[in-house]
């Protein structure tokens, strides 16, 4: 069981700074970074870019998940957008991480469930997508258990250089 709780502000904060030194070490462990320096600069790009306003940045969703002790066990952070690569609008998922101590427990599926049923029934948005670098095993299997499939289109990202997959899936009407 678990419950997605909006953080607080300085919980925010300190979020906001792991999720943007995990994806520095990402963007170089991954190899879509070669130099440390260039991926702080993109990686804090990135994230302050998609939040402009905190976490009060409108179509920006970032919740805390926590066990049935009440204690944070990972993140998940997704947008809602309107119609792209479908004609109706869709869910981003811009970062799940579960912390290292909690991890094999079936967290991430849970939360992962959890980002459908939101999608569903409180945006009503069936389509949910991602990118996912290439080598990170433990993420894809996680994704592809839960019915994401491979896309060929990878919207903004150039597929020659490119180290990400694109991910998605459409969701039942229940
Ligand atoms: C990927 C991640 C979210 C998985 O979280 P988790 O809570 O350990 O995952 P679950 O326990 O729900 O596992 C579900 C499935 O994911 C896959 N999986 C999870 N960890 C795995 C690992 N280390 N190796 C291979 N497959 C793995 C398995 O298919 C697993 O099903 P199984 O238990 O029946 O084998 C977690 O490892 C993580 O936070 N990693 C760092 C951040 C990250 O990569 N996020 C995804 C970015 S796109």
């Amino acid at each position: 069981m678990i419950k997605l709780v909006k953080p607080s502000v300085p919980e925010f904060e300190q979020f906001k700074s792991l999720a943007i030194s995990i994806y520095i070490e990402e963007l170089v462990k991954y190899r879509e970074y070669s130099s440390k320096t260039a991926a702080t600069q993109y990686a804090h790009e990135e994230v302050n870019g998609m939040l402009p306003l905190g976490l009060e940045t409108p179509r920006q969703f970032i919740l805390f998940a926590k066990n049935n002790r009440n204690e944070t066990v990972g993140y998940l952070w997704y947008v809602t957008e309107p119609p792209e690569f479908t004609a109706v609008n869709q869910g981003f998922l811009a970062y799940l991480f579960v912390l290292p101590e909690h991890r094999k427990k079936g967290f991430a599926s849970k939360i992962m469930d959890a980002w459908e049923e939101r999608l569903k029934l409180e945006h009503d948005i069936f389509f949910g997508y991602f990118y996912v670098f290439r080598d990170n095993t433990p993420a894809i299997n996680l994704y592809k258990k839960l019915g994401y499939k491979l896309q060929e289109d990878f919207g903004w990202a150039d597929l020659s250089t490119t180290k990400r997959y694109f991910m998605a899936k459409r969701y039942e009407k229940s």
